[in-house]
């Protein structure tokens, strides 16, 4: 199997979809691997790196290879650039970009999207999602304890004690959960709401408090783990109640999602004006939308003397780790690419493979892009 791995080239992305270290492991089952010129280095690991793991170095070669691997879905260009029947890997946003997968399907390429590989036991080690979900949290917490002008922890000092800062979390899955880890190595006082209440002993066993609402909500998980959508009912209850629990925070740390949809609105303006001035929001949901009605995409605003951030693209901030993570999950899935003997296999009676698959043989053939690309089926996505 040749696999070809180019620089990205989406506006502030950092990452790379291979490091070193995977090249190694790669290679050694025989795939042969050619590497963009530069393309690791926003991630510090310069060109030579990548030929000494194995790869071959060449300008321009990142879609050279029958597999691809990339980072961020591709654009119209980086499709141009693919060949009839070759193999791309990455982010594809399959729930909501169907255009991408259209385009991805005429041009004849078989794609395999991180954010559908199926989240079963098996494939945990080729989670995209959590791995960059993790480096989301971790950032989150940093950015509300930087930004807020209080201490996270308690001091006792000799010019008085200082109360500790308290931290809401709002949707605990894999970010809010490291959100909420790293928050509490730094002295907050946590507490945390997810509407999935299977949430609530991982968010006490890392000493946080599950924040109960009285709004009569039937616990909300649905297929697959995730969160269903709550109604328009339900949501209204769970602003209001949440709104006097908000109004008690140092900071709001908010990662509320349900796939495929606009994330939901958690926080409305009431909330943020009863917050303390100088409270902080941190709203990681900024892109799908926002927990909080007031969030900016890709900026920090101040309303009503609290500062609300709206980071984009977290996981590009820490691009070191953020791709090694990465680098791990695509080696992983490609390790069910490759057969005995280096070549590439495609098994599509293998559940992951299948799961993952978004575009073949000039169709969509992922029930979910089939539907964001308004193409209608009998089974109806
Ligand atoms: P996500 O990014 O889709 O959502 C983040 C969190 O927001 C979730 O915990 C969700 O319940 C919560 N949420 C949605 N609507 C909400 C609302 N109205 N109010 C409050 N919270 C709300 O979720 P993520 O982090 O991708 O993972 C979801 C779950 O998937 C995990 O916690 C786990 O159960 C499952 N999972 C399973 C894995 C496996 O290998 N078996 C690996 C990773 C996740």
């Amino acid at each position: 199997m040749k696999l070809s791995v180019p620089k990205e080239t989406a506006a502030g992305e950092r990452r790379v979809a291979t490091v070193p270290e995977a090249v190694k492991k790669l290679s050694a089952d025989g795939v042969e691997i050619i590497v963009d010129s530069g393309a690791g280095e926003e991630a510090h690991l310069p060109d030579g790196a990548f030929s000494e793991a194995g790869a071959k170095v060449e300008a321009g070669g990142g879609f050279s290879g029958e597999v691809v691997a990339k980072v961020q879905p591709p654009s119209a260009e980086e499709i141009g650039r693919l060949s009839e029947g070759s193999v791309l890997i990455g982010f594809l946003q399959p729930l909501t970009d169907g255009e991408t997968a259209r385009a991805l399907a005429d041009a004849g390429v078989t794609s395999f999207a991180m954010e559908a590989i199926p989240r079963i036991t098996r494939a945990q080690s080729m989670d995209a999602l959590s791995s960059q979900a993790t480096v989301g949290g971790y950032r989150a917490a940093l950015i509300t304890a930087q930004e807020l002008g209080r201490f996270f922890p308690m001091l006792t000092t000799a010019a008085g004690t200082i109360r500790p800062a308290k931290v809401l979390v709002l949707g605990a899955g894999v970010a809010g959960l490291q959100a909420i880890a790293t928050a509490r190595r730094l002295g907050a006082v946590l507490s945390a709401f997810d509407v999935r209440s299977a949430v609530k002993e991982q968010i006490a066993s890392l000493g946080a408090k599950f924040v109960e609402l009285d709004i009569g909500l039937e616990d909300a998980e649905s297929a697959g783990g995730y969160a269903r959508a709550l109604t328009d009912e339900e949501q209204q209850r769970q602003r209001e109640a949440l709104a006097d629990v908000i109004a008690g925070m140092d900071g709001v740390i908010s990662t509320a999602a349900v796939p495929g949809r606009r994330a939901p609105l958690l926080i409305i303006e009431d909330a943020v004006k009863r917050m303390k001035p100088g409270s902080v929001i941190v709203d990681l949901a900024a892109e799908t939308g926002g927990n909080c009605e007031l969030t900016e995409a890709g900026r920090t605003v101040v309303k009503h003397d609290v500062k609300i951030v709206g980071p984009e693209n977290l996981p590009s901030s820490m691009p070191d780790h953020a791709s090694q993570l990465y680098a791990r999950n695509v080696q992983s899935l490609l390790g069910l690419m490759v057969g005995d003997e280096g070549q590439l296999h495609l098994d599509f009676d293998d559940e992951i493979i299948a799961g993952a698959c978004i575009t073949r043989d000039g169709e969509i053939v992922h029930e979910g892009a089939k539907k964001a690309a308004g193409v209608t089926t009998e089974a109806g996505g």
